[in-house]
């Protein structure tokens, strides 16, 4: 059971690990329809999913997450670098998405990493979050968190 100050992310965490997994299936051939039309889809959901929910769960991460573990479990530095980063690679993937060129290689390495960064998250920094903040600690960024997260259209809450 996930610590109430992480609900909303991991929900947000859910959804990407889905779309993680149908851009893989979709570079493979696996999903229609195939071909140039179905890569299209993805790019095109993928570019929808970062505008409606990705753009304010990394600003939650990155602006109220993140800093708040930085202050402290100072084990938690080295790894929230390396999701710093993979922001930065995932921000980068869906700015190439628009561009469709090589486009089922994109999709496949992109959906890779977004896989990869969410479960790091969920498996890692949660943990981390779960194992060393205190209650009133937790609350307060609780508060911090929905304050960015339920900024959110109501398209984006199933
Ligand atoms: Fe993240
Ligand atoms: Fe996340």
């Amino acid at each position: 059971m996930r610590h109430p100050s992480l609900i909303l992310l991991s929900h947000d965490h859910h959804h990407g690990l889905a779309l993680a997994l149908r851009c893989r299936k979709q570079a493979l051939g696996r999903i229609k329809p195939l071909g140039i039309q179905g890569l299209k889809e993805r790019a095109a959901e993928v570019r929808e999913f970062f505008r409606q929910n990705l753009k304010r769960h990394f600003k939650a991460e990155e602006e109220v997450l993140f800093p708040f573990l930085r202050g402290v479990v100072p084990q938690s530095h080295s790894l929230i670098d390396e999701l710093l980063r993979e922001h930065e690679q995932i921000r980068r993937w869906v700015q190439e998405l628009e561009a469709e060129r090589n486009l089922a290689k994109l999709i496949f390495d992109g959906g890779d990493l977004l896989e990869r960064h969410i479960r790091r998250e969920e498996r890692e920094l949660f943990l981390l979050f779960e194992k060393h903040v205190t209650q009133e600690e937790a609350e307060r960024a609780k508060k911090e968190i929905e304050k960015i997260l339920e900024r959110r259209g109501p398209s984006s809450s199933a």
